[in-house]
């Protein structure tokens, strides 16, 4: 618990922010680039809140599996950091890009360093990181969620990974670019390969809600042993705050005031160190790739509240 923070009263709370944002359920367009994510029912909603002992509070769609996508990259992130340590940041920034996820263009003038491990960009080296740490990227990733969440039928989704590679031609030009700057280790085709299984993890909001824990909890994982040291669940809440919503992390930061990682799943999660970690869903997107009802449903979570961390 916060100092001197009372818990709210989560399922209360949860039904409030749903009836608040009910009229907006179906705004914004469901990712279009992923053909395989295009096809979503935009017209869903769910939200879940777990607190530190892993007690976990629902509303609306919250146990509906979708396509976590960029949602991965903080817990690709927390693995990387957990077993290669400190190292990663002379290969990734740390600074908002300001750009949109997928951009190129900063990488050249930049000398093939990404500004921070959220845009692709950032996500391949992280990816390719824990690909050498581990041999297995995706894998490693996929038991994470499962142990973090509980659920052991955590799955990927093999269309969206076929529908990504198959539409992945930015992706790999980000990859190959930074290859020609000594930034990839691993062979750019198996890179990619590990990149779109992780993005293609299927998690509902209560999966994301209990898997990102550890990041209230200052580093402690589910079971109760340590992940990360209390300045590294810090570092990567920061990083989150200032770059988790790409170049809309200074509206997202305004509006909700917490760190957040979005992904064109439609999926947010957010965190309130020391306190409860949240996870909203809705698929249609804003023109940044931000969830337009997720978006909102957190800053009436933030606002009802007062929770933030400023
Ligand atoms: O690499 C991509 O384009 C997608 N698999 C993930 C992008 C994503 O989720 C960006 N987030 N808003």
């Amino acid at each position: 618990m916060r100092n001197g923070t009372t818990a709210p009263d989560y399922p209360a709370l949860l039904e409030r922010i749903a009836a608040d944002v009910a009229p907006l359920v179906g705004s914004g367009t469901p990712a279009e680039y992923i053909p395989a994510l295009a096809g979503v029912d935009p017209y869903q909603f769910g939200m879940a809140v777990a607190d530190l002992d892993g007690n976990v509070h629902g509303v609306g769609d919250w146990r509906v599996p979708f396509s976590a996508q960029s949602v991965t990259k903080v817990f690709a992130l927390a693995l990387a950091l957990a077993e290669g340590g400190d190292s990663l940041w002379e290969r990734v920034g740390r600074e908002p890009s300001g750009n949109p996820f997928n951009s190129l263009v900063q990488l050249e003038y930049e000398n093939g360093i990404p500004r921070n491990p959220f845009i692709n960009a950032g996500a391949l080296v992280v990816t390719d990181r824990l690909q050498t740490l581990t041999g297995d990227a995706s894998s490693e990733l996929l038991e994470f969620l499962r142990q973090e969440s509980g659920n052991p039928d955590l799955g990927f989704d093999a269309e969206v990974a076929a529908s990504e590679h198959e539409h992945g031609d930015r992706n790999a030009a980000v990859a190959h670019f930074m290859a020609s700057y000594g930034n990839i280790d691993n062979p750019v085709p198996a890179l990619l390969d590990h990149y779109f299984w992780q993005c293609s993890i299927e998690t509902s909001c209560a999966d994301l809600a209990l898997a990102a824990g550890f990041l209230a909890r200052h580093g402690i994982r589910a079971d109760g042993t340590r992940l990360l040291t209390r300045s590294e669940a810090k570092q990567i809440n920061a990083v989150m705050l200032t770059c988790g919503t790409y170049d809309a992390a200074g509206e997202f930061a305004y509006r909700v005031g917490l760190p957040g990682k979005s992904g064109v799943g439609g999926g947010i999660v957010a965190v309130v160190p020391g306190l409860c970690t949240l996870a909203v869903w809705s698929p249609g997107l804003d023109r940044r790739g931000n969830s337009v009802v997720g978006v909102a449903a957190l800053d009436r979570f933030t606002t009802l509240t007062g929770l933030s961390v400023f």
